[in-house]
C-alpha cells in the first residue's frame, strides 16, 4: 500500500491521495478573471488525478495583485469564471483548493518573464498603470522598488474584510479547501517578519503583535466558512536572513494557528527580501537569503513543525521522485506533498508515480478516456516491465 496514494480526511473533506498541486501563478488573467488558460492549466492536473489542486495565489482585492495579470476574487464575474474549473476538478474526483493572497509591498510589478521589476513608463505607454502598494511599514522590498504606504489600523480592518469576502466567494464558487498565503514576502509575511515590520502598535513588536493580522484574518475567515472546510496556511518557515523569522517562530505560530482553526501548515520559505539580485540595503550590502535549495530542502521545516505541534503539515520544494515523496510521508515528516515545477515539467507525474509505487497496477487511476489505450500500450513488448 502506498502512503502517497492513500486517502486523508481533514474536517469534512476526504483527499483521494496525498499529492497536491502547489499554487502556481500564471500571470495570464485580465480583470482578475480566470480564462481558458487557467482552465487548461488546472484541468491537466485533474486528469492526472492529483488529489488536491490549488489555483494560483488569488488577490483578495485589486491592490493585492502581484502583476496586473494575476487572478482576483472580489466580484461575481470572477467567481462565476472559477466555477467551470472547479466543477471539472470535482468531476475528476480531485479537491479544488483556493489560495487567498495579497501581495503587499511586492505588488505592482511586471511578469517574471519580463524581469519582475516594478511597472514603469514602458507599461504606462501600453496603458498599464502602476499602483500604490501597502505594507506594515514604509520600507521598500529592495532598492528600485516602490516605497509602500504603512497601513493604518482602519485599513487593516478593511483588508481583513476583503479576505472574508473572498473566502465566502471561493466557497460559493465551489472550492473545498482554502489556504491563507502568509509566505514569500507578501503582505501577511511582511507583517510576521521583523525584517519588514517595524511597527510599535498592536500589529507589530513581538511575535504576538506581528502575528496579529494573520490571527485576525484566520478567525474572521473561520467564522464565515463551513466548519467542514479545511483551512491551510502557507508560511515561510524561515526568512533565511540574519535577525529574520526563524523556525522557532514558525513552531510558536503553528501552535497559535492550530488553536484558531488552521488545519494544515504548508511549509515554504524565503521571499522577504525579494530575489537576491534585487535585495540590497541602503548601504549597498545585500540582504541575501542563505537558504540552500537542494532536493527536499524545505522538508525539515514541515517535519519540525509537525513534531512540535498538533497540526498537520504539507511539505513542498524540490520533491521530484515518487520514492522521495513516499518516504517523507512514511517517516512522518509531513501529511501532504505539494509539488509545483516537476508537475509542470511532467504533468502526468502522478500517474507514473502510482505505477512506480505499485499503487495502480491496473491503470485504474487513469481517466476512462485514456485507460483503454494506455493499458494496451503497456502490453507492447517495448513497454513491458517499464515503469
Ligand atoms: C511559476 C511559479 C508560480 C508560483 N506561484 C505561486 C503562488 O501563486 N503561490 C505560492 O504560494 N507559491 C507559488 N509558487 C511556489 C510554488 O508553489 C512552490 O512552493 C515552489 O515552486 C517550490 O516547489 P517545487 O520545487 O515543487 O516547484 C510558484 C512557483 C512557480 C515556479
Amino acid at each position: 500500500m502506498s502512503k502517497l496514494f492513500s486517502k486523508l480526511k481533514i474536517r469534512g473533506v476526504e483527499f483521494p491521495n496525498r499529492l497536491v498541486l502547489s499554487p502556481l501563478c500564471m500571470y495570464s488573467a485580465k480583470g482578475g478573471i480566470p480564462n481558458e488558460w487557467h482552465f487548461s492549466h488546472l484541468s491537466t492536473f485533474a486528469r492526472a488525478r492529483i488529489g488536491c489542486i490549488f489555483a494560483e495565489a488569488t488577490a483578495v482585492r485589486e491592490d493585492g495583485k502581484i502583476t496586473p495579470y494575476c487572478l482576483g476574487l472580489w466580484n461575481d464575474e470572477q467567481k462565476n469564471a472559477f466555477k467551470q474549473i472547479v466543477n471539472f476538478i470535482k468531476k475528476m474526483g480531485s479537491i479544488p483548493a483556493f489560495q487567498l493572497a495579497h501581495a503587499g509591498r511586492k505588488a505592482s510589478v511586471k511578469e517574471p518573464w519580463k524581469g519582475g521589476l516594478p511597472l514603469d513608463k514602458d507599461d504606462e505607454k501600453d496603458g498599464i498603470l502602476p499602483w500604490d502598494t501597502v505594507a506594515p511599514s514604509a520600507i521598500p522590498l529592495a532598492n528600485g522598488f516602490r516605497t509602500p504606504r504603512a497601513l493604518e489600523n482602519k485599513d487593516i480592518d478593511n483588508i481583513i474584510q476583503a479576505y472574508v469576502k473572498s473566502a465566502k466567494l471561493a466557497i460559493e464558487a465551489g472550492f473545498e479547501v482554502l489556504e491563507i498565503h502568509a509566505a514569500h514576502g507578501y503582505l501577511i509575511h511582511s507583517f510576521l517578519s521583523p525584517i519588514s515590520n517595524k511597527r510599535n502598535d498592536e500589529y507589530g513588536g513581538n511575535l504576538e503583535g506581528r502575528a496579529k493580522i494573520l490571527k485576525d484574518i484566520t478567525v474572521a475567515i473561520r467564522n464565515n466558512i463551513p466548519d467542514t472546510t479545511p483551512l491551510f496556511c502557507r508560511i515561510s518557515a524561515v526568512d533565511g536572513i540574519e535577525n529574520g523569522w526563524e523556525i522557532e517562530d514558525s513552531i510558536l505560530l503553528a501552535n497559535m494557528l492550530s488553536e484558531i482553526g488552521i488545519d494544515v501548515i504548508d511549509c515554504s520559505s524565503g521571499g522577504i527580501s525579494g530575489r537576491p539580485r534585487f535585495a540590497a540595503n541602503d548601504d549597498g550590502s545585500v540582504l541575501k537569503s542563505i537558504i540552500d535549495r537542494g532536493l527536499g530542502f524545505q522538508v525539515p521545516y514541515a517535519e519540525e513543525i509537525k513534531r512540535n505541534s498538533n497540526i498537520k503539515t504539507m511539505a513542498v520544494g524540490v520533491i521530484v521522485e515518487p520514492e522521495q515523496a513516499e518516504n517523507i510521508l512514511l517517516e512522518g515528516q509531513a501529511d501532504l506533498i505539494a509539488m509545483g515545477r516537476e508537475l509542470m515539467y511532467n504533468p502526468f507525474w502522478s500517474l507514473h508515480a502510482a505505477q512506480k509505487l505499485g499503487a495502480d497496477p491496473e491503470y485504474s487511476l487513469w481517466p476512462d478516456q485514456y485507460r483503454w489505450g494506455v493499458s494496451r500500450r503497456s502490453k507492447i513488448e517495448k513497454f513491458k516491465n517499464v515503469k
